[in-house]
């Protein structure tokens, strides 16, 4: 796929793959647009699918599968103990990974609750990350811990070039050790990290993190879910890497982890989590907890269905087709919108293309969730589901006061193999226009907030009548045009 260049002046990317079961898609008209969104309260994760048009929520889950994961599902052997599907998948994973025990879980936060149970021992523990992502937080905080976000600077400066802006920053990580080992509970390193614009980690910060952390006898967990896109940048940003094989880079990763888990709706395009680990009495404190909150040893909560799909979803990360298609649709949206003068997240990452609501919506304070703002406005004009990567996404303190975003994005993600070309150059034209336009939108307020993950179902209003006068616009702009 990078390979293929155009005779033409503009290179596209290619997609080497063809699509041969379709589902049909709707765009209702603006005004029922404006109505979902009210009666979702102004959060797209509360909108119902059949009112979106394209949905950019996540990756998760909705990536589409192969020809030859639908084939696998059909050959899954059913059955609570022993099933040959979990060999096979135990199988790939040791493949390619190189770690001894997998151990099943239904997604990847049921691999976060058991990490934080077994790992976070007493209150008031520490687990330093490259950055957190929230259901990560979540589980460590409901232990009693604590996280603390170590990222390289330009991790959080939105438009960079610097390539791995998901690194930790070593420094840092060695003042914390050596001044008060005893307080963490272990070290994680997140791939494509999710929440700071799906920025990737490099090889050589893995290696060194991991080095540091051997040193002082601190475990390093390893969050893969993103591992697929963050692959594709090792190979095409980190020149040592660029004739090593997939397989290979993967191991040494597995090599370099004490605990490694990821969510299987992200990597291997199925349903589904595991924990991959070296360790034997690591192991045994892992394995006591999963017939208890997941399911028998052999399924873990997954359905053997999606187990045969995901055996054959790890073995497709091989290949370079495959984990280029969504960093190559990326960096095209990310190149017209940057052409154009609107601000996303740079360089491009993975996962999706980040929308950097602060600069867009700069007249909106945060305390108005700029970014909730604008995903509610884009679905309004557009039909487009993205999402809020911003305060909205962050829990309140202990005491109850909010705390403000390092950064405040729309993540419009863009699910492996799903959306064509000229659906996503439909995105970059309503969000062209919608930029023009940025005076009209105004904040949100909540209306109803949950105490904990509050993003997934907090209800928001806007603080003036911004969302009529912007279908107003739409209107005079577009006339009876959906
Ligand atoms: C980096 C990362 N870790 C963990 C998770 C949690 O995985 P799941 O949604 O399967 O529970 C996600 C999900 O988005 C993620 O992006």
């Amino acid at each position: 796929m990078a390979q293929i260049k155009f005779f033409g002046s503009e290179n596209m990317p290619l997609e080497m793959h063809k699509v041969r079961i379709i589902q049909k898609l709707n765009l209702p008209p603006i005004d029922d647009r404006l109505t979902s969104i009210t009666e979702a309260g102004n959060n797209t994760f509360l909108l119902k699918n059949r009112n979106v048009f394209l949905d950019m929520l996540t990756d998760s889950g909705t990536n589409a599968m192969s020809d030859k994961q639908l084939a696998a599902m059909m050959t899954a052997d059913d059955s609570y103990a022993g099933s040959e599907t979990f060999f096979r998948l135990e199988a790939k994973i040791q493949e390619i990974f190189g770690t001894k025990y997998f151990l099943p879980a239904h997604q990847g936060r049921a691999c976060e609750s058991l990490i934080a149970q077994v790992l976070v021992t007493h209150p008031g523990q520490v687990v330093p990350m490259n950055y957190h992502f929230t259901t990560t937080k979540a589980h460590i905080s409901r232990m009693g811990g604590g996280i603390e976000e170590i990222i390289v600077d330009e991790g959080l400066v939105a438009q960079s070039d610097e390539n791995f802006k998901g690194n930790m920053n070593i420094d840092v990580l060695k003042k914390m050790i050596a001044e008060n080992k005893s307080k963490i509970a272990f070290v994680r390193l997140e791939a494509g990290t999710n929440l700071i614009g799906g920025q990737p980690i490099s090889m050589a910060n893995i290696r060194e993190v991991s080095q540091i952390c051997r040193q002082a006898g601190v475990y390093l967990v390893f969050d893969a879910s993103l591992l697929a896109d963050n692959l594709y940048f090792i190979k095409t940003r980190e020149a040592a890497y660029e004739n090593t094989p997939i397989v290979d880079i993967m191991r040494e990763i597995g090599a370099l982890a004490d605990v490694l888990y990821f969510s299987a709706r992200k990597l291997g395009c199925a349903r589904g989590g595991g924990i991959c680990l070296h360790n034997d009495d690591l192991m045994m404190k892992f394995r006591e907890l999963i017939p208890l909150y997941e399911g028998f040893l052999t399924y873990g909560g997954m359905s053997v269905r999606e187990m045969e799909a995901l055996t054959v979803g790890l073995d497709e990360t091989l290949d370079m087709d495959m984990i280029a298609q969504a960093p190559q649709f990326i960096g095209h949206m990310v190149d017209k919108f940057t052409a154009a003068g609107i601000p996303v997240v740079t360089p491009a990452g993975g996962l999706g293309c980040h929308i950097n609501a602060m600069e867009f919506l700069s007249h909106i304070p945060q305390e108005r969730y700029p970014a909730g703002a604008l995903a509610a406005a884009l679905y309004i004009i557009s039909g487009v589901r993205g999402m809020e990567r911003g305060t909205l996404s962050e829990q309140r303190n202990p005491d109850g006061t909010e705390p403000l975003a390092h950064m405040e994005l729309v993540r419009l993600a863009l699910p492996r193999r799903v959306f064509t070309l000229s659906q996503v150059e439909y995105v970059v034209d309503r969000v062209k226009w919608l930029y023009q336009n940025r005076e009209l939108i105004g904040g949100l307020k909540f209306t109803e907030e949950p105490k904990i993950l509050r993003f997934f179902f907090g209800r928001l209003a806007p603080d003036s009548d911004w969302q009529t006068k912007l279908v107003a616009k739409f209107k005079e702009d577009f006339g009876d045009s959906l």
